[in-house]
């Protein structure tokens, strides 16, 4: 019986770029969603960006741009990205659609009168600048825990601590580096406390897939019993599911200014991407039925399953809240979850400053070869929750030596004479091959299938690249280049090349998941249908025509590798740093050119215009986004505070180095209500000498004509300004 799936990937946030971590996840449902294809089940395969929330938010706001322009761009570039990676979705949709709202309302509708909804106020930051509640990635301030500065606002990154936003010491907003004050207003509630939702969780984690596999990873299962506790016990708290204007998202029904919280609709646009599908194809005359997929009775009937591939972080949302929710609204609840672990290079966080946080993007624009990719991850796939390296010079022997040293290369030391001798035609196939290897060969076949079935492609690769080594022995052992030089022999060597190819064709047909395109090339060289797993049997045709031989992929080499990593990396020298980042992007070279004949037109109208300065002499003026990390009081001194200023500068031993600056500020600011704030500074001012001490730069504050009659104002960036930053 053919199953039928709907599988989803995670859907990545709008507010970035895809990058090789997001890659792990969604090229491992590549292959899942190719291999079930190839064994003749029916999948249908979605994904959508993550639209809603403050930081896409924040962000268009920063871009110039409204949140709908952002989104839409970077919807863009999110499905080139996964197209030139072969991760071939079905639909790709976005949460902010008509789908997705109508979905969100009737979960939440369904939930509200089955008496799963609650209100009640609760306290929060709010920046009274920006007038809005701030999200606990948006305050930082100082660890309750180690005090390390600059943690944001729900854990440490120096010691790992989780608290709450107002345990942090000296906060202030990430956003207006306001400090932020308390301020209550009502929310609401999925009571996720319910009995109900417990005993129904505790069921629901036992559960298995239709291939009676288990519905959790067994580290996902562990994680589950951590957080519903023992039997009887109850450690789940209700989830707060909105929040206050201003907010990009959907309007909560019948409560004005309240909005749904991002992760609250973002599952949901699983189902709206796959109704969105449902309704293309239905305009081109297919019928796929959702609602044998998402309503819980017909789902059971139809046997219809659901799967999420999603990365551990998430797995919380996704255990927990998600089939919860569906369960309370009538909907189908999902069948399995697949979650991979982290990504690191080298074995190591990705790091901008190492140029190891790699952007899908410049994979491509430095022309590397996707599939180099999905070949390596699929290595580093076991079906776990455990973190995948990426190791460059890894990658590079693997990519080499398996598919460029085994796979290809038995096309390529038969498929000469094939051509050159034969006239393009498939001869016999070797009667030797029957009792020397067949046994072996097709042993691997079950192995393969249960490898990829439970997505541990790190074995079903093995066993594969075991297959290639005995195609390899076998034309080692009848060595066609000889036969080719003996007389009498054109019948062993027709027999022979044509069998290669015929083992060279079912390796195809098992890399195909993994390696899609090769595949695709594959199939055109031995000019053959689309490979399908039950094909596998017979040998390819006495007499069948094949194309000539061309290469079919070529090996990966160190420089393009640091090529890769030289595109990606963000230079610690501040000043070098939007130069580094212009250059990663493809238009690049136009856009530098555009700015220098920029500079130059306005240098040229400077001569002729004397009240005016030349670039050059403003570019002379070094400032600086900083970081007051210390500010204090001058004994003696009635408008001073002396201000320590990081502007990622360090000593000879590493340690930050700050800049003692005296900034006449001190009628308008308490010193404590500094600490920690971004301002911009005069970084090349000469060191001066003062009373107290010696001033090494000089903060910028705006004030009316007169001086200071209207306040003094500090300036301060938009956030995502970093200390050190070149302000131009
Ligand atoms: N928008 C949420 C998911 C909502 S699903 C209803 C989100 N977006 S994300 O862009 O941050 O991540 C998308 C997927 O990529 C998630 O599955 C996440 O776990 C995964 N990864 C993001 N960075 C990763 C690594 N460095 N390594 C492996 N997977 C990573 O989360
Ligand atoms: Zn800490």
């Amino acid at each position: 019986m053919p199953r039928k799936i709907l599988v989803t990937n995670a859907l990545p946030y709008a507010n970035g770029d895809i990058h090789l971590g997001h890659l792990v996840g969604y090229i491992q449902a590549d292959i899942w969603v190719r291999f079930q294809r190839m064994r003749g089940h029916s999948v249908h395969y979605v994904c959508a960006d993550d639209t809603h929330g403050t930081p896409v938010m924040l962000r268009a706001e920063k871009e110039g741009l409204t949140p709908e322009q952002l989104i839409e761009r970077v919807h863009g570039e999110h499905l080139r990205d996964f197209t030139a990676f072969g991760v071939a979705f079905d639909n790709y949709h976005s949460t902010h659609s008509t789908e997705n709202r109508f979905y969100a309302e009737d979960i939440y509708g369904k939930l509200k009168t089955g008496g799963l909804i609650d209100t009640r106020s609760i306290e929060q930051y709010y920046d009274p600048v920006k007038e809005m509640f701030l999200p606990d990635r948006f305050i930082k301030g100082e660890c309750p825990k180690c005090g390390a500065a600059d943690q944001y606002g729900d854990n440490c990154e120096a010691c790992g601590a989780a608290y709450a936003p107002t345990e942090l010491k000296d906060p202030y907003s990430a956003v207006s580096g306001a400090k932020p004050v308390l301020k209550t207003s009502e929310h609401y509630f999925f009571r996720l406390s319910d009995e109900r939702a417990v005993a129904f969780l505790r069921e629901w984690t036992r559960g298995t897939n239709a291939a009676g596999e288990r519905r959790l990873q067994a580290e996902a299962a562990n994680k589950m019993k951590e957080w519903l506790g023992e039997e009887g016990e109850n450690k789940l708290s209700d989830w707060d599911i909105s929040r206050d204007a201003p907010y990009f998202g959907f309007e909560i029904p019948g409560a004005p200014g309240k909005y749904f919280y991002v992760w609250l609709d973002a599952p949901i646009g699983y189902l709206a991407s796959f109704r969105n599908l449902a309704d293309k194809r239905a305009a081109a005359g297919e019928a796929i039925v959702v609602e044998d997929y998402t309503d819980a009775v017909r789902a059971a009937t139809a046997g219809t399953e659901m799967v999420h591939f999603i990365g551990k972080d998430i797995l919380y949302f996704h255990a927990l809240f998600w089939p919860a929710m569906l369960k309370f609204a009538g909907y189908a609840t999902p069948s399995q979850l697949c979650v991979n672990g982290f990504l690191t290079v080298d074995g190591a966080k990705m790091s901008k400053s190492r140029g190891t946080f790699i952007t899908a993007h410049s994979y491509i624009a430095q022309k590397l070869n996707p599939e180099w990719l999905r070949y390596y991850f699929a290595g580093k796939s076991n079906g776990t929750m455990e973190d995948v390296d990426l190791n460059l010079d890894d990658m590079i022997a693997k990519v080499n030596s398996d598919l460029v040293g085994k796979f290809v290369n038995i096309a390529s030391r038969c498929a000469g004479f094939i051509g050159k001798r034969f006239d393009g035609r498939l001869g016999e196939f070797d009667a030797t091959f029957e009792l020397d290897y067949k046994l072996k060969w097709h042993s691997a076949f079950k192995t393969i299938v249960l490898a990829y079935e439970g997505r541990d492609y790190g074995r079903a690769l093995r066993e594969i690249m075991h297959l290639a080594d005995i195609a390899n022995q076998y034309v080692n052992d009848h060595k066609p280049w000889e036969l080719a030089k003996q007389e009498g022999q054109e019948a062993r060597l027709h027999a022979v090349c044509s069998t290669a190819l015929t083992m060279f064709r079912d390796l195809t047909c098992y890399l195909k998941p993994v390696l899609p395109a090769l595949a695709a090339q594959v199939e055109s060289f031995l000019a053959i249908p689309a490979i399908r797993w039950q094909e596998q049997w017979a040998p390819l045709p006495t007499g069948h025509t094949i194309q000539p031989y061309s290469h079919l992929m070529t090996r990966v080499e160190r420089k393009q590798i640091d090529a890769l990593l030289e595109a990606n990396r963000e230079s610690l020298a501040p000043a070098a740093a939007p130069a580094a980042k212009e250059a990663k992007d493809a238009k690049a070279a136009s856009s530098q050119q555009r700015h220098a004949e920029k500079q130059q037109h306005a240098a040229q109208s400077a001569e002729t215009a004397a009240a005016h300065i030349s670039i050059d002499d403003f570019t002379k003026v070094e400032l600086r986004i900083a970081r007051i990390v210390n500010a204090e009081h001058v004994d003696g001194a009635d408008k001073l505070i002396r201000l320590q200023l990081d502007i990622g500068e360090t000593d000879e031993a590493g340690a930050a180095k700050p800049r003692q600056v005296f900034a006449g500020i001190k009628s308008a600011y308490d010193p404590a209500s500094l600490v920690g704030r971004l301002t911009v500074m005069v970084a090349n001012l000469a060191p001066r000498k003062m009373k107290f001490g010696m001033s090494e730069g000089m903060v910028l504050a705006a004030s009316d004509a007169e001086g200071q009659t209207a306040g003094l104002f500090l300036l301060s960036p938009d956030a995502g300004a970093t200390p050190g930053m070149r302000v131009k």
